[in-house]
C-alpha cells in the first residue's frame, strides 16, 4: 500500500478498512473480559483452544508485537496480514527546509521519550511547512513544548492555548527563558473566543489533543482557512457532549461502521510504552474486577458483567477480600461469612489469563479501528479544501499514538 497523500487514496483505503472491520465485527465487538463464554469460541474452537494454552509471556509478546507466522493458526495469521496491509502508513521523512539546531538548554525540563516525540513531530511538520505562516498556535499546549520548539526553529511568535493555568504559566516561563515571543491563552479550546487565534496566516499544531478537542480544531480551523493544521490525535473515545462517535467526512457518514466507545477504547489499548509498574497495577486491577464479577454471579445471581466503574488506586491496593467488601457495601449486600477467598482469587487469575489470551483476536483490529477514525478526520480536512496526508511521525516505541494528520491550505 502506498502513501496516504490524497483524498482518493484515503477514501479507497477508508472503504477497504470499513469493509474489513465490518466483516469481522463478531471478532472485535465482544469483550472477552465481560463474557464467561465468547460467542465466536463456538465457531472457531481451534483458535480459542490455541489461545487459551499460551503462556503469559507469549500473550504479552503477541499483544505488543503480533503473532509469529510459525506456530499461529492460519486464520489468525491471515487476518493479521490483512490488517497490517490495510494500515500501512509511511513514516514522515523529515524537514524539507533548513532548520536551526536546538541548543541543549532548549530541552530543559523535557523528559527523554517526550523529547524524541517533539523532535520527530517538529521534523514532520517542517517537511510540509506552510510558507505564509506568521504565527504558530499550539492547541491544548500543556507546557507549550511543541509550540516553543517549533517557534524557535522557524523564528516565529507562538500562541499557546491551554486551560490549566499552572501548565500555561510554566509554558510562558519556559518560552520567556528561551527568548521565544509567546502569548498564552488560558482558555477552553472549545470556547468560541479562541476563534481569534484561528486566522489564515497561522499554523496550528496539536500533539495529542484528545478526541473532540481536535475535531473542533479541524472544523473551526478549516472553516477559518488557517494556513496549516498538524494534529496527532489521541483518546478517540472522548467524544464530547454528544457522548458518541460520529463520522465527519461524507465517505465516513455513508460507509463508516458504527464505532462504540468500547471499540474506540480498543483502538488505544496499547501497552507498548507503559512502564512495568503500570502494567502490574493494571493486571491487579483487572484481576480484582474479574474476581468481583465471579463473586457477584455466585452470591447475588448476576448473569452479566457489570463494571464497578473507575477504581481509585487506593481501592486496588487493598487485599482482594477487602476490595470486595468495599464494593459489596457500596452495592448494599453482604458477602457470606465462609467465602472461599483463595478459590476466588485462583479463579480470577485463571479468568484473567484466559480473557487476555482471547482478547488477542480483538487486538488484531486495534490499528484498523484507529485508522478508520483518523482517515475520516483527514478526509474531512481534505473536503474543506486542504492538501492533506497521513503519516507516522515517530517510532511506535516513543508513543503508540504516532499518526499525524498534516493539512496545508493551498
Ligand atoms: C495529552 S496533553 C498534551 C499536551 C501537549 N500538547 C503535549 O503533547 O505535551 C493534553 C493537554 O490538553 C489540555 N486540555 C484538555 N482539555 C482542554 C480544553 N478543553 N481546552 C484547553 N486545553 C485542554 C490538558 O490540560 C493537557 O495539557
Amino acid at each position: 500500500m502506498g502513501p496516504l497523500d490524497n483524498r482518493n487514496v484515503m477514501e479507497t483505503r477508508f472503504v477497504a478498512l470499513a469493509r474489513f472491520v465490518a466483516e469481522h465485527q463478531a471478532l472485535w465487538q465482544v469483550r472477552p473480559f465481560a463474557e464467561l463464554v465468547v460467542p465466536w469460541e463456538h465457531d472457531l474452537p481451534e483458535i480459542a483452544t490455541w489461545l487459551k494454552q499460551l503462556p503469559d509471556d507469549r500473550v504479552d509478546e503477541y499483544w505488543d508485537g503480533g503473532f509469529p507466522e510459525t506456530d499461529c493458526p492460519p486464520l489468525l495469521w491471515s487476518l493479521q496480514q490483512q490488517a497490517q496491509s490495510l494500515c500501512t502508513t509511511p513514516l514522515a521523512e523529515g524537514p524539507s527546509m533548513p532548520t536551526k539546531r536546538h541548543p541543549v538548554v532548549w530541552y530543559w525540563r523535557i523528559k527523554g521519550r517526550k523529547l524524541e516525540q517533539l523532535q520527530s513531530f517538529t521534523s514532520a511538520v517542517l517537511e510540509k511547512w506552510p510558507a505564509n505562516t506568521q504565527r504558530i498556535v499550539d492547541w491544548c499546549a500543556g507546557k507549550g513544548h511543541l509550540g516553543r520548539c517549533l517557534a524557535w526553529a522557524v523564528d516565529l511568535p507562538a500562541t499557546f492555548i491551554e486551560f490549566d493555568p499552572i501548565l500555561a504559566n510554566m509554558g510562558a516561563q519556559l518560552a520567556k527563558r528561551m527568548g521565544v515571543d509567546c502569548e498564552t491563552v488560558v482558555a477552553d479550546v472549545l470556547d468560541l473566543q479562541t476563534d481569534r487565534c484561528l486566522t489564515p496566516n497561522r499554523t496550528v499544531v496539536a500533539l495529542h489533543a484528545c478526541g473532540h478537542l481536535g475535531d473542533d480544531l479541524l472544523l473551526r480551523g478549516g472553516r477559518n482557512k488557517v494556513a496549516g493544521i498538524f494534529w496527532a490525535p489521541c483518546c478517540y473515545h472522548r467524544t464530547g457532549s454528544s457522548g458518541k462517535h460520529r463520522y465527519l467526512s461524507s465517505i465516513g457518514v455513508s460507509h463508516g461502521p458504527y464505532l462504540s466507545k468500547s471499540a474506540l477504547r480498543l483502538a488505544i489499548a496499547d501497552e507498548v510504552v507503559a512502564p512495568d509498574r503500570q502494567r502490574r497495577f493494571r493486571r491487579r486491577e483487572q484481576q480484582w474486577r474479574l474476581g468481583w464479577d465471579l463473586l457477584r454471579r455466585d452470591v447475588v445471581g448476576a448473569t452479566t458483567y457489570e463494571s464497578p466503574g473507575m477504581l481509585a488506586p487506593e481501592l486496588v491496593q487493598l487485599s482482594f477480600p477487602e476490595f470486595c467488601d468495599r464494593l459489596a457495601h457500596r452495592e448494599g449486600w453482604e458477602i457470606p461469612a465462609h467465602c472461599d477467598w483463595v478459590a476466588y482469587e485462583r479463579r480470577a487469575v485463571d479468568r484473567l489469563r484466559e480473557t487476555t489470551a482471547l482478547s488477542l483476536v480483538r487486538s488484531l483490529f486495534r490499528r484498523s479501528l484507529e485508522m478508520l477514525h483518523v482517515l475520516d478526520r483527514a478526509i474531512t480536512l481534505s473536503e474543506m479544501g486542504y492538501s492533506v496526508d497521513v503519516v507516522r511521525f515517530c517510532d511506535r516505541r516513543l508513543t503508540p499514538r504516532d499518526l499525524l494528520i498534516r493539512g496545508v491550505f493551498p
